[in-house]
């Protein structure tokens, strides 16, 4: 027998505040037409004025908790992955944490930015094989609409906000490709890449929060050709290959790194969760955001093949592989 992370519920929770594309025509040189086609965003949302990241990252958390048909007292751990959190520190875990009212069990966060997600399940899968938890809550949650330049249009028209979170459980398994859980993972990183996507502050640096900044068209080029190899990598681990995958849900950046991927790994756009058109990129929140989604609507199903993939500032990217 294998002991294995399994998916036992998924959540999300979206602020109420809808931003259409049109509403940055009124303040920026842009379009409709431009956002929707360079990366097929048509609104995000937005966190209320005093609304943080643990805020959303909580109601994330109930919602997986609710599906799942579990209560607080059954988790032994919360990880968040996040770069947007409330302070610099405490944790947003531990905030989490208390505010469903644990007062047992650890919590931490994960920051890789965008492959934040991936990072955390990897690591909360770890735990859970090592035997060091039984069942985790593993949040991505992020309010990125506080460190955009919003005069910079190259930037602030494709982020958003939001939080989705997975439940993870230890089940027996066999050993083989065919049981439920977390079955690989490929993780990456690369510091050369630092300027490709980063925030010009920090506490050690500027001691502000920063803005930004962002070489969209050669972070483009990477990102496709990253996201392929390191997909492909987490499936050869296990000996599968892009065919024998039902669902991707990649991290939600741009439509056409998304196609790009899909296209490259022989899949057709009809296995992807796509919901880019909706939240916009909500870095280290996109992924378990398409999961919940995918779920919600009855597209992702038990038993069902599911590879994620992201990249983000770093640059940090990796895949991982699970049967749902
Ligand atoms: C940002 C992104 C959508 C831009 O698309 P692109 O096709 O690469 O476009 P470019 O950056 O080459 O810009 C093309 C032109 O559009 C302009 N432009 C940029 N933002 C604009 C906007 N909001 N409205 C109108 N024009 C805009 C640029 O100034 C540029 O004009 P120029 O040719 O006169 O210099 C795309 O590069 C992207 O998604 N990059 C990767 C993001 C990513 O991978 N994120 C993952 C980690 S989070």
């Amino acid at each position: 027998m294998t002991r294995r992370a399994v998916i036992e519920g998924a959540g999300h929770y979206l602020p109420d505040r809808i931003v259409p594309n049109s509403e940055f025509e009124k303040t920026l040189d842009t379009t409709d037409e431009w956002i929707r086609t360079r990366s097929g965003i048509e609104r995000r949302r937005f966190a209320a004025e005093g609304q943080t990241t643990s805020d959303l990252a909580l109601r994330a958390a109930r919602a997986a908790l609710e599906q799942a048909g579990l209560v607080p007292e059954d988790i032994d751990g919360v990880i968040v992955a996040t770069s947007t959190p409330d302070l610099t520190f405490p944790s947003v875990a531990t905030m989490v944490q208390k505010d469903l009212g644990m007062t047992h069990g650890f919590g931490f966060d994960v920051q890789a930015v965008c492959a934040g997600f991936i990072y955390a399940l990897t690591t909360a899968n770890a735990l859970i094989l090592t035997g060091q938890a039984n069942r985790l809550l593993v949040i991505g949650a992020e309010t990125f609409s506080r460190i955009m330049d919003w005069t910079d249009r190259s930037t602030c028209v494709l982020f958003g906000d939001g939080a989705g979170a997975l439940i993870l459980g230890a089940q027996d398994g066999e050993g083989s490709n065919a049981d439920r859980g977390i079955l690989s993972s490929d993780l990456n990183s690369d510091g050369r890449y630092r300027d490709m996507l980063y925030v010009d502050g920090g506490v050690s640096s500027t001691g502000t929060a920063g803005k930004l900044r962002m070489q969209g068209n050669p972070l483009f080029r990477q990102a496709v050709e990253k996201l392929t190899s390191t997909a492909e990598t987490a499936l050869a681990k296990i000996g599968l290959s892009g065919p024998d995958v039902d669902w991707i849900v990649p991290h939600q950046a741009n439509i056409r790194i998304i196609q790009g991927t899909a296209k490259k790994m022989g899949l057709p756009m009809d296995r992807v969760i796509v919901t880019v058109q909706d939240h916009g990129n909500t870095s280290a929140a996109s992924i378990p955001l398409a999961m919940s989604v995918g779920v919600a609507e009855g597209r992702i199903k038990p038993g069902d093949l599911v590879l994620s993939e992201a990249i983000g500032g770093g640059l940090a990217w990796g895949a991982v592989v699970m049967r749902w």
